[in-house]
């Protein structure tokens, strides 16, 4: 990071800044594990929506996740082909369904009998078929912070194996809907690749309910959630994709024919991004310094929500350590970066790099005090 210390000093604090070298070898390397066994992947939107980045993921050849109509009017605009978007979420509304339809995506990932009925009625008012995925809720607990589980029976994400029965007859009905697929996921920042190899267990017992009830469906598609590694960004860049893949193509038993879709959002976008601020004012505290930089949980919420961490690097200064709380300025006491970090000694105008933030950052930011949104910089 400190290579880059001269072009940060050009530019106005806050910002993001992508190194897009690291994008792109990330995006190679899930490109060539993802191919061993022709996997399908969609990026997962949510995670960072910039134009450039959408390109860059598009260029490789992957797909796109959207869990919005404006994530999927972003993935057309920048070049995703409509045959390669999934559209998930809970509560897809009328407009969003009509966007869908319109861009004639590939799949709806869709989430309950209610919102069947909604596609169903839409895509028989514009004369067509809408594909869908069923996603189902697996109930199984990944061991990730309780805010990001997503497959467990109290979440509200996901159809229940005990309404398939249900599901299967409104499909009945429902003559505009075609399924296509089913879809899990568990959850996000997961690391230990045993919740993904459980995963694998419970969708084969859910494939073998399905073909017990004589349906065999294209393609299965298990989501995101692969994690990185927060606290060593520069050892751990890019996440172990062989290990993760040979997870699904160890432990998945697919049909002849039937295709592998995954969903990954964090692992392939967190560590090319940094947050860089500078230092307002250092203050002396009781037990500690603070160190008050002019990013905010309005940049960065994950610390303030989910009690994460992100690594903290003083670009400039080289000095002894000293004890900092990092804290933006926002009028809020979770408004904290980290407490009683070991940081060379530190004075105004310094500049701070807080580390992996290419996914879940940017996308995450708010306005909240009338803040100017962060700008974002590329490496190239
Ligand atoms: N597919 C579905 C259905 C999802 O809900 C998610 C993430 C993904 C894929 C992508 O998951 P990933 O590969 O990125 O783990 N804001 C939180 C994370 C929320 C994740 C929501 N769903 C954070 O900052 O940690």
């Amino acid at each position: 990071m400190k290579e880059h210390l001269n072009t940060f000093e050009q530019y106005k604090t806050p910002f993001f800044w992508y190194d897009v070298t690291l994008l792109e070898n990330t995006l190679k390397t899930i490109k060539t594990e993802s191919d061993k066994y022709g996997y399908h992947v969609h990026y997962a939107v949510k995670a960072n929506a910039n134009q450039p980045i959408l390109r860059k993921i598009e260029e490789i050849g992957f797909g796109a996740d959207c869990v919005s109509g404006n994530e999927v009017l972003a993935s057309v605009q920048a070049g995703f082909s409509h045959d390669k978007i999934v559209f998930a979420g809970v509560g897809k509304s009328d407009d969003e369904i009509n966007i869908g339809l319109d861009t004639n995506i590939f799949c709806f990932n869709v989430e309950s009998i209610p919102e069947m009925e909604v596609i169903n009625e839409l895509a028989a008012k514009k004369g067509k078929i809408a594909k869908i995925a069923l996603r189902i809720n697996p109930n199984v607990n990944a061991a990730t912070h309780h805010y990001i589980t997503t497959g467990l029976q109290e979440n509200k994400f996901g159809i229940n194996m005990w309404e398939m029965e249900d599901v299967l007859s409104a499909l009945e009905r429902l003559k505009s809907l075609q399924l296509i697929g089913i879809h899990f996921h568990i959850g996000s920042q997961i690391n230990n690749l045993d919740d993904f190899k459980g995963l694998c267990l419970r969708a084969n017992e859910i494939q073998e309910w399905f073909y017990k009830h004589q349906i065999i469906v294209d393609h299965v598609n298990v989501g995101g959630g692969l994690g990185i590694d927060y606290d060593n960004p520069d050892a751990n860049a890019i996440p172990n994709f062989e290990a993760y893949f040979k997870v699904f193509s160890d432990h998945l038993k697919l049909r002849p024919k039937q295709e592998l879709h995954f969903e990954l959002g964090r692992a392939v976008v967190g560590q090319c991004g940094s947050l860089i601020t500078k230092v307002l004012y250092v203050k002396k505290g009781v037990e500690t310094n603070f160190a008050i930089v002019d990013a905010g949980m309005t940049e960065l919420i994950r610390p303030a929500l989910y009690q994460a961490t992100h690594k903290i690097e003083n670009l400039t200064s080289n000095k002894a350590e000293n004890r900092y709380d990092v804290v933006g300025p926002i009028c809020e006491s979770s408004d904290c970066f980290g407490k009683a970090l070991m940081l060379p000694e530190t004075q105004r105008n310094d500049i701070i790099a807080l580390r992996s933030t290419g996914a879940y950052g940017e996308v995450m930011a708010s306005q909240y005090n009338l803040r100017t949104l962060a700008k974002a910089y590329y490496s190239k």
